[in-house]
């Protein structure tokens, strides 16, 4: 797309028009966050919607079937708001519905989440990967195909995080409720010999300093996050909808549930203060 400019002195000449669009994020709940702010670091000149689905969180637990019915619901709340291309934020959803969504809107970029234990099977040098996931995505079809492309040698131990979700949704992530729950997950795959646990969740990166200071630095974290943001940045670059130009992102947070717990709870997990509209 684009529009002409014309000049006093001569005639008008192709210019490529900014896509001022905002780019929409979904999650459950406050997990996508965790990749919204590597989104609004990468493309700062973006307005960036995100849509916390808190009325139905947790996720991970419910059958992929109603987890996808929510996703399109929470997808055709932002493509009503205009959004150009949308971020599952959230590896349920993704495993859920990131098929079935770009059947049902095939002219819109779709950007999801599967859980990176291809990049950490490269790295690993105990051979042993631990992953940290919800059920639903664990159970999923998303799953099963990135775990078959794991090398032979590399053991991947998997484990549900239970209650992990509900303890970041609190937005309480240090204190000793936190430490004691995260333990009964990450001790296991410390002393298992892993050398990479993958956080295939977003709600988990916020519990990351909690779970470095349990099994210590020989073990390294993954967040597909920063990745997340990069390939975001090269769908928007491919398909010519970037905003470029000197304007500054504009942000606008929805949620299904409390708008003020949530407003709360984003001023502590990520130190943005912002107003929180309601949604249905
Ligand atoms: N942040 C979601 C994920 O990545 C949420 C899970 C949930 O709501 O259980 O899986």
């Amino acid at each position: 797309m684009g529009r002409a400019i014309g000049t006093a002195k001569g005639p008008a000449l192709p210019f490529p028009s900014p896509d001022t669009r905002p780019i929409g994020l979904l999650d459950s709940g406050v997990g996508g966050l965790t990749v919204w702010r590597e989104v609004a670091h990468a493309l700062p000149n973006e307005d960036l919607l995100y849509f916390a689905d808190q009325a139905h969180c947790p996720y991970g637990a419910r059958p992929l079937r109603e987890v996808r019915e929510f996703t399109h619901r929470a997808a055709a709340f932002l493509l009503d708001r205009g959004a150009k291309l949308i971020v599952l934020a959230c590896n349920t959803a993704s495993a859920a519905a990131l098929d079935s969504l770009r059947t049902a809107w095939p002219q819109t970029p779709f950007v999801g989440m599967e859980p990176a234990i291809k990049p950490a099977a490269a790295k690993t040098r105990t051979h042993k990967v631990g992953i940290l996931a919800t059920r639903g995505t664990l159970e999923g079809d998303l799953f099963a195909r990135t775990r078959e492309r794991v090398p032979n040698g590399v053991s991947v131990i998997q484990l549900t995080g239970d209650g992990l979700v509900e303890q970041v949704e609190t937005g309480e992530i240090d204190s000793p409720a936190a430490e004691a729950l995260v333990r009964r997950y990450v001790e296991p795959l410390r002393d298992a010999g892993v050398d990479e646990i993958v956080l295939g969740c977003t709600h988990y990166p916020f519990l990351a300093p909690l779970i470095q200071r349990i099994v210590g630095p020989s073990v390294a974290l993954v967040d597909a996050g920063p990745a997340v943001a990069r390939q975001v940045e090269r769908v928007i670059i491919q398909r010519s909808l970037s905003n470029e130009g000197s304007h500054r992102g504009e942000y606008h947070f929805f949620t299904s549930g409390e708008p003020e717990a949530l407003a709360r709870v984003m001023d502590r997990l990520i130190g943005v203060k912002a107003s929180v509209e309601p949604v249905g």
